[in-house]
């Protein structure tokens, strides 16, 4: 075997590319074909399909093993003809040439571009300034590929689960901050009968002391009957006096305060009830669910943001049956709707209208208000996770990508129309007997 001169390798520097270089001593010029047809036998070349003819340095061309197997070896006399010629004679002067610094997807799609089928050569590898630095293996660019493919779609996969996850745990989230606007809510809708129910109390516990100083006092006079005129006269005196500080026609007054003190204790439980229904974080699905029932706990626990701006409530309940829902998700469903058209209002004409009907398997809720409207460039978008218009601090954008999300979960529909200045519609068709099998 012919020996060819070595030829200094610069070092391969580490990347992408680098890590599949082979540092194939290159031919030279002065190579016989006769010398490259050798140096394709090493073992050390037996993968490569071309070896590269290199001259201080710089890349002159290739030469294949499928040439030189073609015009020379399977030739008639082809040995003897060129076995002595310069391999430059068969060389391919304009092989595939590849910066060791590109990415493997740059190289395959160079590969792509500039090699064909069937594959008879590899492509040569130079550094920065041009100089050959080893040689690259077509088949083993296309493996890293399909292997670095592997490797996205499982990042993919697992960027997916990690997703679903977090949107599970945005909705938990979601309701943790409306839970905690619901409950600063509700602390300001029981302060109101809360204060009554107080000043009534304190009015009962001072007037009660002078009641029963008049009761005394009456029981004085019976007593003091058939005796002495002094006694008598005592007796007089003090139911006089206990008069002048209670008047028994006062006693009716305090019964109607003792009446309202029991309303407002009524309305303060309704309420404490409504945060019970809504506070239960559980998504168990319930059959017989009324829809109706649900609506009226979401005006409850609404209410504040309705009062507000003293929007008034139009209910047009239709025949509905009862549905298969997760009532808690329904509840944080109809408040988001609720919250939204209460916000969109910025009138005191505000008007919101609940409309329930029942059509083909579904139960439909419409919530229409009559608030400043959404333009129709902002509409197509309203569902989208954290699109908001409302200014940094006052809405996160999640609201309408959770309702969407929950009643979506449960077989159902959820779409807006609205009109800018006019008002926005939104209905929810839920399905009567529920998705099954399927949980939120
Ligand atoms: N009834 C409505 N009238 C007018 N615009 C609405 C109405 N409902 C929703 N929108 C528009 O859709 C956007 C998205 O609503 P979504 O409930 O998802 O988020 P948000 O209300 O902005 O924030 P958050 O619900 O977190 O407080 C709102 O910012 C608003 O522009
Ligand atoms: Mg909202």
């Amino acid at each position: 075997m012919s020996s060819l001169p070595p030829v200094a390798l610069a070092p391969a520097p580490p990347g992408d590319l680098a890590a599949l270089i082979a540092p194939v001593p290159p031919l030279t010029p002065a190579c016989t074909v006769q010398q490259a047809g050798e140096r394709f036998l090493e073992p050390a070349v037996a993968g490569l399909l071309s070896l590269p003819i290199v001259e201080r340095g710089r890349v002159l061309g290739c030469v294949t093993r499928h040439e030189l197997m073609m015009r020379v070896y399977m030739q008639p006399y082809g040995r003897e003809l060129h076995a002595r010629r310069p391999v430059t004679a068969l060389m391919n002067a304009a092989p595939l040439v590849i910066a060791v610094d590109s990415a493997i997807e740059a190289a395959g799609q160079l590969i792509g571009a500039r090699i064909q089928s069937p594959i008879t050569e590899d492509f040569v590898v130079t550094d920065a300034a041009g100089d050959y630095v080893g040689m690259g293996v077509v088949l083993d660019v296309l493996r890293a590929l399909e292997a670095r493919v592997g490797e996205h779609t499982r990042e993919l996969e697992s960027a997916y689960r990690r997703l679903k996850a977090s949107q599970n745990q945005l909705i938990q989230s979601e309701k943790l901050a409306s839970l905690g606007q619901l409950v600063a809510g509700l602390a300001h809708e029981i302060n109101t009968p809360l204060g009554y129910v107080q000043n009534n109390v304190e009015m009962v516990r001072n007037h009660l002391p002078a009641a029963a100083e008049t009761l005394a006092a009456y029981a004085g006079v019976l007593d003091a009957a058939g005796g002495d005129d002094a006694t008598a006269a005592q007796s007089a005196q003090r139911l006089d006096d206990a008069l002048a500080a209670f008047d028994p026609a006062l006693c009716g007054d305090l019964a109607s305060l003792l009446d309202d003190t029991l309303h407002g204790v009524h309305q303060i439980a309704d309420l404490v009830a409504s945060l019970k229904d809504y506070s239960r974080i559980d998504q168990a699905r319930s059959e017989n669910v009324d829809l109706h029932g649900l609506i009226e706990s979401a005006l409850r626990i609404g209410g504040h943001l309705l009062r507000r701006r003293d929007v008034q409530v139009r209910r047009q309940f239709g025949e509905i049956a009862p549905v298969t829902c997760a009532p808690a998700q329904i509840n944080q469903v109809l408040l988001n709707l609720i919250g939204n058209a209460a916000q969109a209002i910025e009138h005191d004409r505000g008007i919101i209208a609940i409309r329930t009907q029942a059509s083909g398997g579904y139960a439909m809720i419409a919530v229409q208000d009559n608030g400043k409207g959404i333009p129709p460039d902002v509409l197509p978008r309203i569902f989208e996770p954290f699109f908001t218009t409302k200014p940094v601090g006052q809405g996160t954008g999640l609201g309408l990508s959770i309702c969407q999300q929950i009643v979506q979960a449960h077989g159902g529909r959820i779409a807006a129309t609205s009109t800018p200045g006019v008002g926005t519609r939104f209905v929810v068709a839920l399905p009567v007997a529920g998705r099954s099998g399927a949980r939120a």
